[in-house]
């Protein structure tokens, strides 16, 4: 597909299908996508940690990097972190879905050196490697099993010296006045969001050359996971 932004798919594409039968009113339908992807609603969504979570991960967006965000996320993070790489650096979103990749490659048009790419990270393997990964939360959307493949191919894309940020829920602690609330909704509409409650991020890869370093918000609704690759 190739299109007045630069969004690029090179082969026959499938969505997953937790995304297809948990996601599609979100994410497949145009006039819904649209709507929702918007400052307002990243904002509702976090019960008003936006800013700080956007904040928090822009930390780590370096000028002139090569950067990969994985999932086009609601709202300007998108424009955000591309105007933090700059000019001098590479910037690229990748999508499982087409109508998404559009949308981020939409928001990248400024920026025309920029792209965003139609496919599950899962199964992206360039020959490049990248500063820094941006996983918006994404990992609660996905089968646990799936979560640990993705880990581990992003794991495979990051620079001697990168570091993967996720941003996703948290364990909390058990007294925390939304933490069940938002469990309940979860297991309606966002189950596979569950484990993250219960384990953090760094117990999905059982790999000893990685590094992970966590930090809380909220309370630990919300948590930073940095994975960076061992040295020596
Ligand atoms: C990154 S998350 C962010 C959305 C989130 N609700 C927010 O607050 O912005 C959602 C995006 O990730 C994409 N996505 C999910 N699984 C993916 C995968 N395996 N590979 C690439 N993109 C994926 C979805 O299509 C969706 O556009």
């Amino acid at each position: 597909m190739t299109n007045r932004f630069q969004v690029s798919q090179t082969e026959p594409h499938r969505v997953p299908s937790y995304i297809s039968s948990l996601y599609k009113g979100f994410y497949m339908n145009k006039g819904w996508a649209d709507f929702l992807d918007a400052d307002w609603f990243a904002t509702l969504s976090t019960f008003g940690f936006y800013s700080k979570l956007k904040r928090s991960l822009l930390e780590h967006i370096k000028p002139k990097s090569w950067t990969l965000m994985v999932g086009n996320s609601y709202g300007w993070l998108v424009k955000d972190i591309a105007a933090k790489v700059g000019d001098k650096g590479l910037f690229e979103v990748i999508d499982a879905v087409p109508i998404q990749a559009e949308s981020a490659g939409e928001k990248l048009s400024p920026w025309p050196h920029f792209k965003s790419i139609v496919k599950d990270i899962e199964h992206y393997h360039p020959s490049k490697k990248y500063d820094t990964i941006v996983c918006y939360f994404l990992l609660h959307e996905m089968p646990d099993k799936k979560k640990k493949r993705v880990m581990k191919n992003i794991a495979s894309l990051l620079a001697l010296n990168g570091r993967a940020v996720f941003i996703d829920y948290g364990t909390a602690s058990k007294y925390h006045p939304l933490k069940y609330l938002l469990r309940a909704y979860n297991n309606i509409f966002e189950p596979f969001a569950d484990s993250l409650f219960k384990t953090g991020i760094k117990d999905f890869m059982d790999d000893d050359n990685l590094h992970f370093v966590t930090k809380t918000f909220f309370g630990g609704l919300y948590q930073k996971t940095i994975m960076t690759i061992k040295k020596g």
